[in-house]
């Protein structure tokens, strides 16, 4: 690595981050703390321009960091291709969604082109994003080399370091949560661990860049399918007559051999609807076997909409309503609490099926901004009025900042997804 020796001990490179989004951005700030010159790429104008003026569109970033990390002179956020040139390390930090059901790779593959041009002797390419074992090597590496004239692994070092962010979580961030680090061969995993060291307190390398992708995919399957297993049983507790979370609770007391999960209106955000079907895409793909754990809970956890919109219309049938006409509130709209992120959250699709019943849907969110629902469905403010004329509130997403006493005092009926509310009008799931 051609960087910048100080100290003796510490190697401070030119990185670049390709992707400033909920990855890739606290990987930059975090480069910037620690002393590199971080280029932060990204094609999104809106964002880059954010960043440019001190915005952060980041949760767990304030503005204050970002305006910190300018202020060093050692940021630029750009999206400019050109200033990428003489990095040392290139973080890929891009989406991987699903198309029609497939892993679309076509960020990693345009960020790959993107970067490819850039790429000397010496430098350290790292593919961040959740993908399935053996993109890096058979996606990734071909479309760098074909792009540099260069060979990954002898004269470039490449590697893959699942990302492992969990917005809102204040003891584990990322420069406390151990990282995984691979490399195409050995002098690559050590490249990408030297990189890493720098930012994180313990880094983690495995055998393989397919050791390194499958883990990612290991650990956000073993949350989908525990959730899946939480919110089967949830429902089968509710027909026996039995307080799940009480059940979950007790549990919990045994101080070895289980971990507690809990029920809720289904999954979000960008990791859990999505990591397992790479997955299952994967082992199909080349084994030609299913994924029976994967599809089991991807079954059950995308039911669960459906299954909140069934009991409230259960709720609402012993109070002699009809959803046809009910006022709906819905309480939280991200996928996540004290989050804004609405990325494939369930409540577009509680919405949604509120609506297609006749039900006369209003929301409310502080933290999400975008609205990622129908129109139909008004944005309001949790006032009194709002409580007093739901027929029922929906509290789909726990946000600390609700006035949850206002809301137990003026609702007739809460059906709380979350087991947060405590009140004669409050069914849990
Ligand atoms: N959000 C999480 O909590 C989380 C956690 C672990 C892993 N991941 C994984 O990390 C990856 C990124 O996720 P994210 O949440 O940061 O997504 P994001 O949408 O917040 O950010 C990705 C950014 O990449 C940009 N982009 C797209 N193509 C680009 C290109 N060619 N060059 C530069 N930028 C480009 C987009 O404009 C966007 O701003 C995904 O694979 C995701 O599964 C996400």
């Amino acid at each position: 690595m051609g960087g910048l020796v100080t100290g003796g001990c510490r190697v401070l490179d030119r990185l670049v981050v390709l992707g400033q989004g909920y990855v890739g951005l606290p990987l930059a700030m975090r480069a910037v703390e620690v002393g590199f010159d971080v280029v932060g790429f990204d094609l999104d104008d809106v964002k880059i321009g954010g960043l440019a003026r001190g915005r952060t569109h980041v949760d767990d970033i304030s503005d204050a960091d970002v305006v910190a990390a300018l202020a060093t002179g050692r940021y630029l956020p750009t999206m400019a291709i050109c200033d990428m040139a003489a990095f040392d390390v290139a973080v890929i930090a891009v989406p991987t969604p699903l198309l029609e059901g497939a892993p679309d790779l076509s960020f990693i593959q345009s960020a790959g082109q993107m970067v490819a041009g850039h790429v000397r002797r010496g430098c350290t390419v790292v593919l961040e994003s959740t993908t399935y074992p053996g993109t890096t090597e058979e996606v990734l590496a071909p479309i760098l080399e074909r792009g540099s004239g260069l060979t990954a692994g002898r004269d470039f070092h490449l590697g893959y370091s699942p990302e492992r962010v969990d917005p809102g979580n204040r003891t584990w961030n990322f420069r406390t949560t151990p990282k995984v680090v691979s490399g195409v061969n050995e002098t690559s995993c050590q490249a990408v661990q030297q990189f890493y060291d720098q930012l994180v307190l313990c880094t983690v390398p495995v055998r393989g860049t397919r050791e390194a992708e499958l883990t990612k995919l290991l650990e956000n399957t073993f949350r989908h399918v525990n959730i899946a297993l939480v919110n089967e049983l949830a429902q089968h507790s509710f027909a026996l007559g039995i307080d799940i979370w009480e059940v979950i609770s007790a549990a919990s007391s045994k101080p070895f051999g289980f971990m507690p999960f809990y029920p809720g209106p289904g999954v979000g955000g960008h990791c859990l609807p999505i990591d397992p079907s790479y997955l299952s895409w994967k082992i199909e793909r080349q084994l030609g076997n299913t994924s029976r754990f994967v599809e089991i809970a991807n079954d059950i956890n995308e039911h669960m909409p459906a299954y909140v919109v069934q009991r409230v219309m259960l709720g609402l049938n012993q109070r002699h309503k009809p959803v046809n006409g009910s006022r709906v509130l819905i309480l939280g709209l991200a996928y996540k609490q004290n989050s804004s992120d609405a990325r494939e959250t369930p409540a577009r699709q509680v919405v949604e099926q509120f609506l297609a019943l006749g039900a006369d849907v209003v929301v409310h969110d502080t933290h999400v901004d975008r609205h990622p629902l129908d129109d139909r469905a008004a944005r309001v403010p949790l006032t009194t009025e709002q409580l007093t004329n739901a027929d029922v509130v929906v509290l789909v997403t726990d946000h600390d900042d609700v006035d949850y006493g206002a809301v137990t005092e003026h609702a007739s009926y809460v059906f709380d997804t979350r087991n947060r509310l405590r009140a004669d009008c409050v069914e849990h799931m």
